[in-house]
């Protein structure tokens, strides 16, 4: 039997297992030099190779076109929060936001720091259970930006399509919870940035791709650690990148190919979350908190009857090997988080204790 449950965490998450295996056998000795991955220098020609194969395997996946730079930073996406207005934003102009969510009220916190901040659209009195759309969306009237939350990893929302910017305006894209879970048409985007310890690797490493004509004209003079465009060229080695973090987003970039790219992780992404939610759809004990057009494939939440339900049932369900399933605080409930690596027999899993913990307490009401 398997020394490893199904971690149904929401990030850092589950990687996938040939990529830990590889990465055993790498931190001992990589590339046959007698030194393993996190103890080489970051300018030495093994790093030169890690850091030249995750950025060409990343732009293969996403089929990156050429005029849009790949590179990566630290300080996770948050810090993203205040370095896409710093480097867009001029003073006096207004950049819009879609509200759909904790991660994006970080994102719009940060905006007045560098100029106005315009919310287009609010699921906020719904406590963000589905993703604004159609006459409830409202842009300014010459907005720099639209920036979205793609997936929503808190609520469990997903955006199908991307917003229309207005005007000349560019569409800025936090993915960090559903990049690469399907094809996406990165041409579409200024600026996508996504933390990568959901669907790309282990916490510490941002991935960002960006427009090169944006990122290299920023809109105010910026420390060098905050210029887009000055970390691009260095390659995200300006300094000393998390060169670990970096290596395994080149292992997971090589997964995701060998494995059949983003088609096959959007097929096996849909059938994993159907799994769950067919299984939610068909009966009353469990409600959902998303909406079922906007829903995600990543994250799926929902609730007992009773938050006293809720807690044995995380509870009960940590005992048989389903963990991390409790809900973030903001929402309470469950939330089952199902990333590219996690696998559909964790699915199949998770439903049949489901139907069990409904069946052992049916008849129980909110
Ligand atoms: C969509 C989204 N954006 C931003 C963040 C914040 O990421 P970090 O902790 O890497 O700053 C998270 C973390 O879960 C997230 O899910």
């Amino acid at each position: 039997m398997s020394d490893r449950v199904y971690n149904f965490s929401a990030g850092p998450a589950c990687l996938p297992e040939s990529v830990l295996k590889q990465a055993q056998k790498d931190i001992w000795n990589i590339f046959d030099s007698g030194i393993g991955v996190l103890e080489h220098s970051h300018r030495n020609k093994y790093f030169d190779r890690i850091t030249h194969e995750t950025e060409a395997d990343c732009r293969a996946v996403g089929n990156i076109p050429d005029d849009m730079a790949i590179f990566w930073m630290q300080g996770g996406a948050t810090s993203q929060c205040y370095m896409v207005p710093a480097n867009f934003l001029p003073e006096g102009r207004t950049a819009d936001y879609f509200q759909t969510g904790k991660w994006a009220n970080d994102s719009i916190d940060e905006v007045h720091l560098y100029g106005n901040v315009h919310i287009c659209g609010s699921s906020k009195e719904s406590n963000y259970n589905h993703i604004p759309k159609g006459d409830q969306v409202k842009y300014s009237e010459n907005p720099v930006y639209v920036q979205f939350t793609s997936n929503n990893t808190i609520m469990g929302t997903e955006f199908k399509e991307n917003p229309k910017a207005p005007g000349d305006a560019f569409l800025v894209a936090d993915m960090s919870s559903n990049i690469y879970s399907r094809p996406m048409d990165f041409s579409q985007y200024g600026l996508v940035y996504a933390g990568a310890q959901k669907n790309l690797g282990p916490a510490g490493v941002t991935l960002l791709i960006g427009k090169k004509s944006l990122i290299d004209n920023p809109v105010r003079e910026l420390p060098k650690m905050m210029q887009y465009g000055l970390c691009a060229k260095k390659e995200g080695r300006y300094n000393t990148p998390p060169t670990f973090g970096v290596y395994l987003m080149g292992q997971v970039f090589k997964w995701i190919l060998a494995e059949g790219g983003l088609q096959a992780m959007e097929e096996r992404n849909r059938e994993k979350a159907a799994i769950i939610y067919d299984f939610i759809d068909s009966q009353d004990f469990f409600t959902p908190h998303a909406i079922t057009e906007d829903r995600s494939d990543m994250n799926i939440t929902f609730k007992c009857p009773s938050a006293e339900l809720d807690a044995q049932f995380i509870e009960e369900a940590e005992a048989k090997g389903l963990t991390t399933l409790a809900g973030h605080r903001a929402i309470g409930g469950m939330r089952a988080s199902i990333y590219n690596a996690f696998p559909k027999a964790g699915c199949e899993a998770l439903v049949a204790f489901m139907k069990d913990f409904a069946h052992a307490h049916a008849g129980a009401t909110a």
